[in-house]
């Protein structure tokens, strides 16, 4: 397969982690005999520095023109505390999933065995858990109706039944290709757009009658995933509850550097960490590269490259065995690996396998 990749490294850790990605995604290339070409382009708060905007144009038209967009991260803490900066970086991500059309994102969560105790909660709680977060990605809140002066403000949290029915359509069809269970997570008990939702999720359910379809409040939804994350297989939600969920959920494997996501629609998917751009370990090689790593492996996997997709995770969790890891999992008194280093190893055993 030929493969023309855009890469967007974006602010803070980005960079480091970025190499790592690619690093790998040339190992598997060359292992499976793909033709892969990678473009770079500037994003986020480096691209506000350099041209005053977070998704210049022609970084639009690099991933528009691309098969695939590696990202990374994006966020400056200069802006973070700047209420008043007019442009920031953040706009920059939400500019490039409207205009790609992403309107799904997957966001899956999963244990390592021999991360368990890194985990904030029980062991046995956790050991086991594997489901998948389906956020929508270009509705609601994030791009309703704003309004602000200094007496009052208002974000709208609009969805219409196209939009529903599409993110819903990929939750039921995930679900077919895993356990079969599906939780469609709303709060139909208060607000209109989720009463919408839930109409419509009941509406296509008779569709698929293999999947178990229930429904469950964000609040009920929230409590759940730490008391039984086992629980859940898909999940599908609105655009804000599914930001604040998988945050949730990402704290279930153990670290924040281990999960991937990847973002599709109807324009060029996107893959990347659910982490952000941890400005204060930016330069320092302690990022942990596999969550972009494995956001290589989802890429692989959405062209139906399902073996390549396999021999990279299989190589992450060598690496976890071997106890090949970056500061923040390591074991007590373990040697503490580097972004490079680890980015490295998992490359030298894609390489001889
Ligand atoms: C995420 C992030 C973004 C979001 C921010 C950076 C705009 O938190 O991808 O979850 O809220 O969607
Ligand atoms: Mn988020």
């Amino acid at each position: 397969m030929n493969l023309k990749i855009a890469v967007l490294a974006g602010d803070g850790i980005g960079p480091e982690i970025s190499r790592q990605g690619v690093n790998v995604m040339k190992a598997v290339c060359e292992k499976f005999n793909h033709t892969v070409i990678f473009k770079e382009a500037i994003c986020g708060a480096d691209a506000i520095d350099k041209v005053g905007d977070p998704f210049p144009e022609e970084t639009y038209n690099i991933c528009k023109n691309a098969d695939a967009v590696l990202f990374s991260a994006v966020g400056d803490p200069k802006f973070d505390n700047d209420p008043t900066a007019k442009v920031r970086p953040e706009q920059g991500l939400l500019a490039m999933r409207k205009k790609l059309g992403l309107f799904a994102n997957i966001r899956p969560v999963q244990t390592f065995k021999c991360l368990l105790h890194k985990s904030p909660l029980r062991a046995e709680i956790v050991d086991g858990a594997d489901f998948i977060c389906i956020r929508e990605l270009t509705g609601g809140m994030y791009f309703g109706e704003k309004y602000q002066d200094d007496e009052k403000a208002f974000d709208t949290n609009m969805y219409t039944r196209p939009e529903i029915e599409r993110i819903l359509k990929v939750a039921f069809e995930y679900a077919m290709k895993r356990r079969k269970h599906l939780t469609v997570v709303d709060k139909a008990n208060v607000l209109a757009s989720s009463r919408l939702w839930r109409k419509i999720a009941q509406e296509m359910a008779p569709a698929y009658p293999e999947v178990a379809t229930d429904y469950m409040y964000v609040d009920n939804a929230a409590m759940r995933m730490i008391q039984e994350p086992r629980f859940f297989d898909v999940m599908v939600t609105e655009n804000t509850f599914g930001d604040i969920l998988t945050d949730e959920g990402s704290c279930i494997s153990g670290s924040m550097g281990l999960l991937p996501s990847a973002s599709t629609g109807s324009g060029t998917p996107v893959f990347e960490p659910i982490h952000g751009s941890w400005p204060q370990a930016k330069g320092k090689n302690i990022a942990n590269p596999i969550a972009q790593i494995l956001s290589v492996a989802m890429l692989f996997e959405h062209f139906d490259l399902m073996e390549e997709g396999k021999l990279i995770r299989e190589a992450v969790d060598a690496s976890l065995d071997a106890n090949i890891r970056t500061p923040e999992i390591q074991i007590e008194n373990g040697q503490k690996y580097g972004t490079t280093e680890v980015g490295q190893w998992i490359v030298d055993y894609i390489l001889s396998h």
